[in-house]
């Protein structure tokens, strides 16, 4: 296990992320990745896009990052998108108010749902101090701060925006459009990968809580009533569970169990959830998450995001601690109805009967000539008024006379003027507001929880070495070419052919020629390359085939074979349908010092 020091050191020394602008002093909550974990986290995204998006047959689309303030009123970010905020007197510096309780509190570890005011006690009853000059917190205000980043839209005073905290919303908003493209069919999944940016108030632990970063969402639209999920298809998969009652009790444990038997003991509500938890699992085993060192873990009721009815957790246990690496909830049909309330679109798909119905529907068919002279331009609303009243209280017609309120003024009406009546219609169908299930996935956590549970020390020739036991998929890079000599034409030539050649069979290729052989190879190691060409004299010597030595990073095993054969054995590794043990089986084994200087 990596301390979270090394980690950062290796990152910032191979070029996996560093703090962005530091050219400029630096901005907390800002990184930038580099080429090896900018390739990583590529790698991760088309892993994640090729299970959520291909395989379960989702489409994919690509939202604005900036979107106006009726959005956000819409969604409830406004309101209840916030934190809690502390600020220190002495310092200025600022801290989540919560979470200071949580390291100081050892049996407090949802402090958010206790409430500011709570929280505000608890900082005064246990003498609480700032963490950056150790001044007294206590008596200090604690504030709700709301984490979305404002900007204008447009010159002048512009219109008031603010950048997207989740990607989801840039899908929500597009339903109107998106249904059609899914020729109004329930279900229906649209997934994005894409930035979302959170003002956090003390970003902390590297690129585990920053200001700007990716998720990986799937927004998967159901039918409540009809739609079920494909839960078959995972049903077998053992998953670590840790539930609300659990977390609760004295001596609370995991529960060990299958996704199927999960359902059927009513541990996971929803199958759709518990359906796309089986996916997750094996998708985080897929790209190399250790788990040994990972469980879902179901929200406490305070902990739920405003727009979630259950929500469970993929936590990855990350030196000693565990984080949240994505979220897994069931939305209902918050999003879609809040938006239909708040914009000039319809937010329903229209659900066709097996057979069409006969149904009595009230209504009213006002005469106007008597609404217009007694109610001027109110006549066209009152006219509304009543005919929605007709439907959601047909009885309130009984009387001689009925009374709607419409922009807050009462108005009353004859009932032989509104022509009450009820007549037998034949439906077809209905609009219905589609549910929502979404498991949202942050790139970067992921991206360190790899980086963390691959990181390797061993004993080669002598000398700890580190390395990264990368997935061959997520690896930054596939494979390494070294001529062994620097100055030696009939090498390079040989090696630089090489790497053309395996670039042009699609195999990501790092070509060093730099220093000594030991230490082009700690190189690769410690960026994870899962293998190692070198080309030496001993290959080129002889009326023989052209060799090279072929190097795998774990192990550090090297075979020796002809270089013709190279592409094809590699892509055969790569596409899965061969592992290096069989490699080890055909060709000839070295122990030559090509490993060291
Ligand atoms: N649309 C649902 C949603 O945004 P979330 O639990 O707030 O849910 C989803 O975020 C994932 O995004 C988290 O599980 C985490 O991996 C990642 N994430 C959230 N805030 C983050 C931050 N400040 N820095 C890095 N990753 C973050």
């Amino acid at each position: 296990m990596a301390s979270q020091q090394a980690l950062t050191e290796l990152a910032k020394r191979r070029g996996f992320f560093f703090g962005a602008n530091e050219a400029y002093g630096g901005t907390a909550g800002f990184y930038t990745f580099g080429p090896e974990g900018a390739a990583l986290k590529r790698n991760v995204e088309a892993a994640w896009r090729e299970q959520f998006t291909l395989r379960l047959g989702n489409e994919e689309i690509e939202a604005p990052t900036v979107m106006p303030e009726p959005v956000f009123e819409a969604s409830g970010h406004l309101d209840g998108f916030d934190d809690m905020l502390i600020e220190c007197a002495e310092c200025g510096e600022s801290h989540r108010a919560d979470h200071l309780i949580e390291d100081a509190v050892a049996d407090i570890e949802d402090a958010e749902a206790l409430g500011v005011d709570r929280v505000e006690e608890l900082i005064r009853e246990h003498d609480l101090a700032c963490p950056t000059c150790g001044a007294d917190l206590a008596g200090e205000p604690v504030e709700d701060f709301n984490l979305m980043f404002e900007t204008s839209i447009g010159p002048g005073s512009g219109q008031p925006g603010y950048l997207r905290p989740e990607t989801a919303q840039g899908i929500f908003v597009e339903f109107p459009r998106l249904k059609e493209y899914a020729r109004g069919q329930l279900p229906f999944g649209i997934t994005q990968i894409g930035p979302a940016y959170r003002n956090e108030i003390s970003p902390r632990r590297g690129i585990i809580r920053v200001r700007e970063f990716t998720q990986a969402e799937l927004e998967q639209f159901i039918d409540p009533e009809e739609d079920e999920p494909p839960l078959e298809a995972v049903e077998d998969v053992e998953v670590t569970l840790y539930p609300v009652s659990e977390q609760h009790a004295d001596d609370g444990e995991y529960i060990e169990t299958t996704i199927g038997e999960a359902v059927d003991d009513a541990i996971i509500t929803s199958p759709w959830v518990a359906y796309f938890l089986g996916v997750a699992q094996g998708w985080y085993e897929r790209v190399g998450v250790d788990m040994d060192r990972f469980r879902f873990r179901q929200h406490l009721s305070g902990e739920r995001a405003h727009y979630a009815a259950d929500c469970w957790d993929a936590e990855s246990e990350i030196g000693g601690n565990w984080i949240e690496i994505a979220g897994f909830a069931y939305r209902g049909d918050y999003d879609l109805t809040k938006h239909g309330e708040h914009s000039e679109d319809r937010f329903t798909v229209f659900k066709r009967y097996d057979e069409p119905k006969t149904v009595e529907r009230a209504t009213v068919d006002p005469d106007m000539a008597a609404l217009g002279p007694e109610f001027g331009g109110a006549a066209g609303d009152v006219a509304d008024a009543l005919q929605e009243l007709a439907e959601s209280d047909p009885d309130a017609f009984d009387g001689d006379e009925v009374t709607v309120e419409t922009d807050g003024e009462s108005y009353t009406v004859d009932t032989e003027v509104a022509n009450f009546s009820v007549e037998e219609q034949t439906e077809n169908g209905e609009h219905i507001t589609p549910h929502v299930v979404e498991p949202s996935f942050g790139v970067g956590r992921t991206v360190y929880t790899l980086l963390e549970h691959a990181y390797s020390e061993d004993e080669v020739d002598d000398e700890t070495r580190t390395y990264l036991s990368l997935a061959p998929e997520i690896a930054p890079t596939d494979v390494a070419v070294f001529p062994l000599i620097s100055n030696d034409d009939a090498l390079i030539d040989v090696a630089s052919d090489l790497a053309d050649e395996l670039r042009a069979a699609g195999i990501s290729v790092s070509y060093d020629d730099s220093g000594s052989i030991g230490r082009r190879y700690r190189r690769q190691d410690e960026v994870g390359t899962p293998f190692c060409v070198t080309v030496d004299q001993d290959g080129l010597e002889g009326d023989d085939e052209t060799t090279v030595t072929l190097r795998e990073r774990d192990s550090a095993a090297q075979l020796r074979l002809p270089v013709a054969e190279l592409a094809a054995e590699l892509e055969a590794v790569f596409d899965g349908d061969r592992e290096f043990a069989d490699l080890q089986d055909r060709y000839e084994r070295v122990d030559t010092d090509v490993t060291t200087d």
